[in-house]
C-alpha cells in the first residue's frame, strides 16, 4: 500500500522553510501532494498558477512529490481524495503551534485524519511568507531565504523598476 501526505499551505510564495518540510515529508512517505489550498476572495501576491510553478521549481529533484492547486475545498476533503493518512506540516515554535492545533483537532474531528508536526529547522525559524513580501516590498535582501527563481519573481513582482 503507497503511503501517501498531503502538506497543504498558500505558499504565497513558497520559501526555503517549506521546502525543507516537504523533502522531510518525501523522505517519511511514498508520496508526498503538495496541495495550494487557494481562497478565491482573498488576493495573493501571487497567482495560483504561479505558486504552483514555482512551488514545482522547488521540489523538482524529489521524485515522489506533486504539487495540486484547490480552491474553496476543505482540506480533510482534498486528503480524502488523495487517499493520504496524514497532513504534514512544519512548526516554526509555540506560536506556530497555537494557530495550527485547533485545525489539527478540526480535521481529526471531521474525517479523523492526524496532523504530523515536523520541528522546524532553526536556520529557517524566522522565515515566513508574509515576511519574505514585506522584506521584498521595501528593497531588503531575501537570498538565502528563497529558491533563486521565487527571489526573481518576488523582485520582479515588488521591485519592477529594479
Ligand atoms: O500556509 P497557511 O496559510 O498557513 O495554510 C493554511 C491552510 C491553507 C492549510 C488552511 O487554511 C486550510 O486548511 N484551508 C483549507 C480550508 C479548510 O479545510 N479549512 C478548515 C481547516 S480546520
Amino acid at each position: 500500500m503507497t503511503r501517501r501526505c498531503v502538506c497543504p499551505g498558500s505558499y504565497d510564495p513558497v520559501t526555503l522553510g517549506h521546502a525543507d518540510v516537504i523533502e522531510r515529508a518525501a523522505a517519511l512517505y511514498d508520496e508526498v501532494v503538495v496541495a495550494v489550498l487557494h481562497n478565491p476572495t482573498k488576493a495573493g501576491l501571487f497567482s495560483p498558477e504561479e505558486r504552483r510553478t514555482l512551488l514545482e521549481d522547488t521540489v523538482a529533484h524529489l521524485g515522489n512529490v506533486r504539487v495540486e492547486l484547490f480552491a474553496n475545498r476543505l482540506l480533510v476533503d482534498v486528503c480524502r481524495d488523495a487517499q493520504a493518512e496524514a497532513i504534514v506540516k512544519g512548526l516554526r515554535g509555540g506560536t506556530d503551534f497555537a494557530y495550527e492545533l485547533p485545525m489539527a483537532l478540526m480535521n481529526r474531528h471531521l474525517t479523523g485524519i492526524e496532523t504530523v508536526f515536523l520541528p522546524g529547522d532553526p536556520r529557517f525559524e524566522h522565515i515566513s511568507s508574509s515576511l519574505i513580501k514585506e522584506v521584498a516590498r521595501f528593497g531588503g535582501d531575501v537570498s538565502g531565504l528563497v529558491s533563486a527563481m521565487v527571489h526573481d519573481a518576488l523582485v520582479g513582482r515588488l521591485q519592477p523598476e529594479g
